[in-house]
């Protein structure tokens, strides 16, 4: 008698990548139906099919995912980049009104056409790259108008490519020109951006720049406390350049990840436990910057705070489109084990998103899935641009 098929796909002889996982790891199967994995077990109890796929050995990985990008922006920022390399720092030139602002009139003045396909391929090698969901932020428009249509465009991305996005509001980046008081401009984002991105469902976050060149704590607070009114979830970039303790302001407000945070001091990194706030490294603008201060990776590991790693993808201090680069630069840079650089690509990044059935081959969770052929996990974060998976699921559907 023939079993009936209960799943959609089962992929059998597979490694399965999990922090620990040797290079021995045993040959198991894992099934898919309805777009979920749903059950995960020995070869020989593994449930019938429509689809089998012998993974001969190969590595399956949950799909990875970028918790923090400003993907789409105008033009770039390669003349600033010339200047830095004549000393001059990220903060003044932000002072002089470039930085930023600089971006903020480029891609003001980018048709929306222009900006998704700039953004487009660099989603695309992304993607190319196994990245399944990919955060990305508003924040170089600083108007109502642009600020939304940047998020709609963030949306359009989302249904024109293979990959889930989600959308953070991040009007709290820089003082536009037509603000002359900081805090006038935070009254119109409280008052008026915030509302309309909720009323058209555009953010999935709110996201602040906590920086002597971005915004105060108090004043990122107001921003916090009407996202939180609206029921949207916050974040912040704190710590990136200065000790503002942006990151307790973001843990009082339950805060789904503190960002960069490079000055965070050790004594202040217990205060993200209670509110399960993941630290999300970014350590490629570390590296662009030539930041010599390293994040408090001792303290965030003595606490169990997860840490998440993401591109940053921008054009002012992290040009790059690579979230395996950024594995491979948290471990040589921040010192992670390659394990550690995995869960922070998937299931510490899932959480950086709020998001509690993606980032982990287990029941239940999406069926977003990579077949790598390498000899062990270690592999995907050892190399620059050595490896790519071989084969990749989006809700169990091969791409
Ligand atoms: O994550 N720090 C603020 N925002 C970006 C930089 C944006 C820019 O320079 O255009 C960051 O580093
Ligand atoms: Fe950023």
């Amino acid at each position: 008698m023939t079993q009936p098929v209960s799943a959609d796909l089962v992929i059998t002889h597979a490694r399965l990548a999990a922090p620990g996982a040797e290079a021995q790891a045993p040959l198991q199967a894992l099934a898919v139906s309805a777009g979920k994995i749903s059950w995960v077990g020995a070869i020989d109890a593994a449930p019938s099919a429509r689809q089998t796929l012998d993974a001969r050995g190969q590595w399956l990985t949950p799909g990875l995912i970028d918790c923090h990008t400003h993907l789409i922006f105008g033009g770039n920022r390669a003349q600033e980049f010339a200047w830095r390399q004549q000393g001059v720092s990220y903060q003044t030139i932000a002072e002089r009104g470039g930085g930023i602002r600089s971006t903020v009139t480029a891609t003001r003045n980018a048709s929306d056409a222009a900006l998704l396909e700039s953004a487009g391929r660099r989603l695309q090698t992304l993607i190319d790259e196994g990245v399944c969901t990919v955060e990305i932020k508003s924040g170089y428009g600083l108007t109502l108008e642009q600020e939304l249509r940047m998020l709609r465009l963030a949306r359009q991305l989302g249904r024109d490519y293979p990959v889930n996005i989600h959308t953070t509001l991040l009007a709290a980046h820089a003082l536009p020109p037509e603000f002359s008081d900081k805090d006038a401009y935070i009254d119109h984002i409280v008052q008026q951006i915030l509302p309309a991105a909720v009323d058209e469902g555009l953010a999935d976050a709110v996201d602040v720049f906590c920086e002597g060149v971005g915004f105060s704590p108090a004043q990122c607070e107001r921003v916090f406390s009407a996202a939180c009114a609206l029921g949207l979830p916050v974040k912040g970039h704190v710590e990136q350049l200065s000790d503002l303790k942006g990151a307790r302001l973001v843990a009082q407000y339950q805060g789904l990840s503190v960002d960069h945070i490079e000055y965070l001091q050790a004594e202040d990194v217990a205060a993200l436990k209670p509110s399960g706030t993941v630290a999300v490294l970014l350590p490629a603008a570390f590296y662009f910057l030539r930041e010599t201060q390293l994040p408090p990776i001792a303290a965030l590991r003595e606490h169990a705070i997860p840490m998440a790693v993401a591109t940053d993808c921008n054009p002012g201090t992290a040009p790059q489109a690579s979230l395996l680069t950024a594995m491979n630069q948290a471990c040589i840079l921040f010192g992670l084990t390659p394990d550690e650089a995995l869960a922070g690509v998937t299931t510490h990044a899932a959480k950086a998103l709020g998001l509690h059935t993606t980032g982990e081959l287990r029941v239940g969770h999406d069926a977003d899935l990579l077949l790598w052929d390498i000899g062990s996990p270690a592999e995907i974060s050892y190399g620059i641009n050595l490896v790519k998976p071989v084969r990749r699921w989006l809700a169990g559907v091969e791409q």
